[in-house]
């Protein structure tokens, strides 16, 4: 038996992941009144099952006016924190980490699951005004948000460490601040969303306020022997927007408030962007960040193969792998990738007679 990076574990404070395939969050719109029902249980459950080092939950509002669609995942009251504990308790005795991903959807808010088409719901028809830094739309199609003054971005703050609050009280062990991906923390970054003279724009450094505050915040609160992650969008993909030289500057602060991790994405800001998008392709931004802002990076999108996930880490260009729609077609994906690389991974004691 060769030792595998990929099943090699991973300690980050006083947590020690069991290995560094991470399940990444995935909307599953499914959430009446922001409650995880018996279908986050199997969901979660399974990739838990499956093998993987960490399993977090989708984006998880903060407020019910942060969620993309009616149906999302929410923190925003003790209800869903109770909803949330008995999966996030199945997720850490199968032996992984439980995560959960903390969001608002900003201007991108209000819109129907992609299988009813995505569309915005207007506020004729249960719908909300979608919030943002200035009034820029995400696209011809969706609303001018509703722009966030003084007192407003103040109240996002404590909504993120309200739910960050009830993410613990839930049993999770790991937090991580969706920053990425054109929602409200990403949008506050980026030069083509924000457009604010105040203290929360114009400059880079008053672009990152927001972000940072909230950061600062949860790590406040979040216990000392727990890690806390920031997703970020390391590039726009459009010119003269936030892009990967503002993201290392980012990371590099976020590290300075006891970051430990940046899950590495990119995109969403604008629906015109022209995404690269190929196998491994936002690699580059795990393995940049991780070099110059001297933090531990995860990096994500279209990594799906075992060689492919172990290669990115032997190089040195990220500390785990996110693993997405892969992990949707098979839950077992770390039980066999384990196998295919030459390592021995414990199964769970019930599937032990079907061990390849
Ligand atoms: C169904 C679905 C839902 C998603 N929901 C989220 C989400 O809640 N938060 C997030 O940061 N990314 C979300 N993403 C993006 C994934 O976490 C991941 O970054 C992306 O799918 C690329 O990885 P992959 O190629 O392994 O799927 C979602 C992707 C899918 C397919």
């Amino acid at each position: 038996m060769h030792a595998s990076k990929l099943f090699s574990p991973l300690r980050l404070r006083d947590l020690t992941f069991p290995n560094r395939v991470f399940v990444s969050p995935m909307c599953q719109y499914s959430s009446p009144e922001g409650m995880a029902s018996d279908w986050h249980l199997v969901h979660l459950g399974s990739r838990a099952v499956g093998g993987a080092g960490l399993v977090m939950s989708e984006a998880t509002a903060v407020s019910p006016e942060g969620r993309i669609s009616p149906a999302d995942l929410g923190l925003w009251n003790d209800a869903q924190a109770e909803a949330l504990a008995p999966i996030a308790a199945f997720i850490r005795a199968q032996g992984a980490a439980p995560a959960i991903q903390l969001a608002h959807a900003g201007r991108k808010a209000s819109t129907t699951p992609p299988w009813e088409g995505g569309g915005t719901i207007g506020t004729d028809k249960g719908g909300w005004t979608p919030m943002g830094p200035s009034p820029v739309r995400f696209s011809p199609s969706h609303p001018i948000p509703a722009v966030l003054d003084e007192e407003g971005v103040e109240t996002v703050i404590q909504q993120f460490v309200e739910a960050a609050r009830r993410a613990l009280s839930a049993g999770f062990e790991v937090v991580e601040i969706h920053a990425a991906h054109g929602y409200l923390l990403h949008s506050f970054l980026s030069p083509l969303s924000n457009q604010r003279q105040d203290r929360w724009g114009g400059s880079l450094e008053n672009r990152m306020r927001l972000p940072l505050q909230v950061a600062h915040a949860v790590r406040e609160i979040w216990p000392k022997e727990w890690p806390v992650f920031v997703r970020i969008s390391a590039t726009d993909w459009v010119d003269g927007g936030w892009d990967l030289p503002q993201s290392i500057l980012f990371a590099e602060r976020l590290k300075a408030l006891g970051i430990d991790l940046i899950d590495c994405s990119s995109g969403g800001l604008t629906p015109d962007a022209k995404i690269p998008a190929a196998p491994g392709f936002q690699v580059p931004f795990a393995e940049a960040v991780r070099e110059r802002s001297e933090i531990p990076t995860a990096a994500v999108g279209l990594i799906t193969t075992p060689a492919q996930a172990e290669q990115t880490l032997v190089a040195e260009q990220a500390d785990a792998v996110f693993l997405g729609r892969e992990l949707l077609r098979n839950p077992y994906w770390p039980l066999h990738a384990a196998h295919a690389l030459g390592t021995e991974i414990e199964w769970p004691h019930q599937y032990e007679r079907a061990k390849i």
